[in-house]
């Protein structure tokens, strides 16, 4: 495995962050991209802010080792720490929560909904990024504790996965039926787009990948350190199995990895 310096690192607790990686490729086509995945210990939205710090300060140790000029924190349920893990690190860090968040207030939504991982619901970083930008935007969270582990695996059970959305979009719809706008707090949701919307087809579901995409592009860009040519690289890591990875890649159209490993985090 050939990894070039000044690749844009994109972590995730597992599979989800290729929803990112997908809409990095798309806009910045000369970028080498090296992803991380720790399946192995993927769902992190079940554990400790702790637990979350340390398995992430693994990941970054990694990417930096490798020279990356900047991190793309894709997972939402990371993103939440990144306030406590970017000290720790002499490279850009960006997450996600803020992005979404200044996209909600900027598309003029005043009441949203929010699925995400138990964890990223638990920490209110939502509502505080919502809120330190509009005030008035009523924001309704529902955790999941299923549905992360469920996509992970790779295993796309139409039954189990559209029994675990209703479950939880229905508890948001009661607290507020007047919601038409829910946001996809969890990377690992846009892989399964297509079930939300046929199950809430009078709902609209934001995905922030490309937002936080467009932060790493404008980062890029004010430092004058976009590639400018070449066919940027797809490197896939992960202390899973590679083989999911490049199954999930293919399936939400990105193009095919230049090499994966398996590494032990
Ligand atoms: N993909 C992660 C996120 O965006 C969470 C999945 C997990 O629980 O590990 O929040």
């Amino acid at each position: 495995m050939s990894i070039l310096e000044g690749s844009i690192g994109v972590m995730d607790s597992g599979i989800g962050g290729l929803t990112v990686a997908k809409e990095i490729q798309r806009i910045l086509p000369h970028e080498d991209i090296l992803y991380f995945g720790d399946s192995a210990n993927c769902p992190y939205g079940n554990r400790s802010a702790q637990e979350i710090a340390e398995l992430s300060r693994k990941m970054l140790r990694f990417l930096g080792d490798r020279g990356v000029k900047v991190v793309a924190i894709a997972c939402n349920t990371i993103s939440t720490l990144v306030d406590i893990l970017t000290p720790d690190f002499d490279f850009k860090i960006i997450g996600i929560v803020a992005p979404s968040a200044a996209y909600v207030v900027r598309s003029g939504i005043k009441r949203v909904g929010l699925i995400a991982t138990e964890f990223t619901v638990s920490t209110g970083n939502y509502d505080k990024l919502i809120h330190q930008l509009d005030p008035e935007v009523q924001v309704t969270g529902k955790g999941s504790p299923l549905l992360a582990g469920l996509v992970d695996r790779g295993d796309f059970n139409q039954d189990d996965i559209n029994t675990e959305i209703r479950t939880q979009i229905d508890n948001i719809l009661s607290r507020d039926p007047q919601i038409r706008h829910v946001i996809l707090g969890c990377t690992h949701y846009p892989i399964i787009g297509k079930n939300f919307e046929e199950c809430y087809p009078e709902l609209s579901f934001i995905n922030p990948a490309l937002e936080q995409a467009n932060v790493v592009r404008d980062y890029l860009t004010e430092r004058d350190s976009l590639a400018q040519e070449g066919e940027g690289s797809f490197t896939i890591c992960t202390s899973g199995d590679p083989e999911v990875y490049v199954q999930v890649a293919k399936r939400i159209g990105m193009k095919e990895p230049t090499s994966t490993a398996h590494i032990a985090l």
